[in-house]
């Protein structure tokens, strides 16, 4: 899989991107993470790629143009399957939709900055807008690090067994079971008895007793869901 990431601030992915899970996927070969500043799209002499809006008001709406150069350097030389928008107005991210992508083969995310980014750049270029909540972040930046780390640890060879995202909360729509380590007591605090039995498959009843407790208590809504979906 490739992703494409277009940013004004490509420093912002040196953190997430160069540790952990995403590392070892870039190091494995099994993703290539390419960013693209829009700065370098810019044809104006101070790299702009801002301007005032039509409308007037507060803030600054970034421009079509170093958008599009950049987006169409791109599809030119490969084909996407989606060229994804990251915006509080998108689809919310969820595991479904992280699962879909995780499919695919190359992917261009664009993060906005400012007030927005001008509306023909959506209408025309732009395939699917995710969003990663019901809150506003300073830019898209944050949300397409969270969207690419929830795509690649799918990614076939990326996770050991032991971590497995078959595991994972909500890949069954529910979240996951308490996991316990050594020591078996901590001050007075005890492991379920249950858990050091050796019993294989009184341990996965107990597990997904408890995940469905713990869906039932703390994310109601997910249980009505796979109800529905029966
Ligand atoms: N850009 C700003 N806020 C965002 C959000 N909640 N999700 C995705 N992109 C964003």
């Amino acid at each position: 899989m490739r992703i494409d990431i277009i940013t004004l601030f490509p420093e912002m992915f040196d953190g997430p991107f160069t540790t952990s899970i995403i590392k070892r996927a870039v190091d494995k070969q099994l993703v290539e993470i390419v960013m693209h500043n829009l700065r370098d799209y810019s044809t104006d002499k101070h790299r702009k790629v801002d301007d005032y809006a039509f409308s007037g008001g507060a803030g600054m709406v970034m421009m079509i143009e170093p958008v599009d150069r950049c987006i169409s350097t791109l599809t030119k030389q490969r084909n996407y399957d989606e060229i994804i928008y990251l915006s509080p107005d998108g689809k919310r991210l969820d595991q479904g939709l992280s699962n879909q992508l995780s499919l695919k083969t190359n992917l261009i995310m664009l993060c906005g900055h400012y007030k927005g980014i001008d509306e023909r750049i959506r209408e025309h270029l732009i395939t699917m807008e995710i969003s990663i909540g019901d809150y506003v972040l300073s830019g898209g930046e944050l949300a397409a690090a969270v969207v690419t780390d929830s795509i690649v640890r799918l990614l076939p060879g990326v996770l050991s067994d032991e971590t497995s995202a078959l595991s994972d909360s909500f890949q069954h729509g529910l979240v996951s079971p308490p996991v316990y380590t050594r020591p078996r007591i901590y001050k007075e605090w005890e492991v379920p008895e249950i858990l050091l039995s050796g019993n294989e498959s009184k341990i996965e009843a107990w597990k997904l007793e408890q995940a469905l407790a713990r869906t039932a208590e703390r994310r109601p809504e997910l249980i009505e869901k796979l109800k529905k979906n029966e």
